[in-house]
């Protein structure tokens, strides 16, 4: 058995807590949050669960092996730091951490205590990313040219974060997966439509080591919800919708082949429509799929697919996507790019 505490049950704490509750070998000791409202919401669903309002108490229990934790991202470096230093392993929430420095100290902590380290980049484990992964990694899209992504909808305004911090998570996550390499600069021009102060728009542009370019634009104001990617390579191009219920990922065997010019200045070009498939996805559901990973990792000793540095690579870019933001799309190095991809 593993014994894990979920701390912190606010919005996303209950999906955590339902998925790890099926994860076959695992207990769920705790469940911790400071607000006492939200320990009498536990109590209700799950008479059984013991619950605490102290996370000191949580961290002083030795049955306890592993902390999920999903706290606001302000308290996360502390949480996550403190539970290493007990001795436990951590599931830490996107984004990892509010600065690098911080994502680095993690980073830095979990080597050195030997301790799982992984951060709930959720859509890595979402059964549309693993295929469009499978198909990007095995060479079936050729070579990648570039990535053009969309999240926008009519989204809650948060009060601490621009638009960057809250949704560009979910498209560097992804993007870094597939690619297996993470953004060396980018430059984002965006602004606060309603409150001026806090961008709720933002068009952040990625360039790579590799020479791939890509861009995601997000917003919290839209009159629709797109969740839309692009995807073109050079045999064959893939449109991953997460909005439609099914054929979330289509394969479009289209391209457009360059023959050599015979004579000088006379280059061919001659463009293929061919075939349109949707692969067949599997139905399991991205937070047990992670949940079970986590579970996985911290028994056999295996490096998460989301790891720190996974954490840490999307922390950098974040930082430098809202330093570029704020200067008016100044383009920006992205530290932290050396290593091996995710
Ligand atoms: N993976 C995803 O798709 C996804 C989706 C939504 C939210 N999230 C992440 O989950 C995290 C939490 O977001 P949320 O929307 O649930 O926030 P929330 O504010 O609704 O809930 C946070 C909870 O943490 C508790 N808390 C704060 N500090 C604490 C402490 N020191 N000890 C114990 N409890 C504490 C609060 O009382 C609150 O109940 C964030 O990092 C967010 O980015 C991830």
């Amino acid at each position: 058995m593993t014994n894990v505490a979920i701390v912190g049950y606010g919005y996303w704490g209950p999906n955590l807590l339902r998925n790890y509750l099926e994860v076959p070998g695992v207990s769920v000791a705790w469940v911790c949050d400071r607000r006492p409202e939200a320990l009498e919401k536990v109590r209700r669903r799950y008479p059984a669960q013991a619950v605490s309002g102290s996370y000191d108490e949580v961290l002083a229990d030795p049955a306890v092996d592993a902390v999920v934790i999903a706290t606001p991202i302000s308290t996360h470096f502390d949480l996550a730091a403190a539970a290493l230093r007990a001795g436990k392993h951590v599931f830490v929430e996107k984004p990892m951490t509010s600065s690098t420095a911080d994502a680095e100290e993690l980073v830095r902590l979990a080597g050195e205590t030997g301790l799982t380290l992984m951060v709930g980049h959720t859509f890595v484990f979402s059964p549309p990313v693993r295929k469009l992964g499978e198909l990007i990694h095995d060479g079936s899209l050729g070579d990648i040219h570039f990535i053009t992504s969309s999240r926008v909808n009519l989204g809650l305004h948060q009060k601490d974060v621009s638009v960057v911090w809250d949704l560009a998570t979910h498209d560097l996550s992804i993007l870094y997966y597939w690619l297996g390499e993470s953004a060396s600069s980018v430059y984002v021009t965006g602004r606060g439509c309603i409150v001026p102060e806090i961008p709720d728009v933002a068009f952040v542009n990625l360039r790579f080591p590799s020479g791939v370019v890509a861009n995601v634009d997000i917003a919290w104001l839209s009159p629709v919800k797109l969740r839309r990617t692009v995807v073109v390579g050079s045999r064959r191009m893939a449109l991953y919708d997460d909005t439609e219920s099914v054929e979330k990922v289509k394969i479009f065997d289209h391209g457009v082949d360059y023959k050599e010019p015979e004579s000088f200045g006379e280059f061919h070009l001659s463009y293929r429509t061919g075939d349109i498939v949707a692969p067949r996805l599997d139905t399991v559901e991205p937070l047990f799929a992670e949940a079970s990973h986590f579970i996985e990792c911290v028994t056999t000793g295996r490096r998460p697919i989301t790891d720190g540095r996974a954490g840490l690579q999307v922390v950098a870019s974040l930082e430098a996507a809202e330093r570029s933001l704020r200067d008016h799309g100044g383009v920006q190095t992205i530290a932290a790019t050396h290593g091996p991809g995710v």
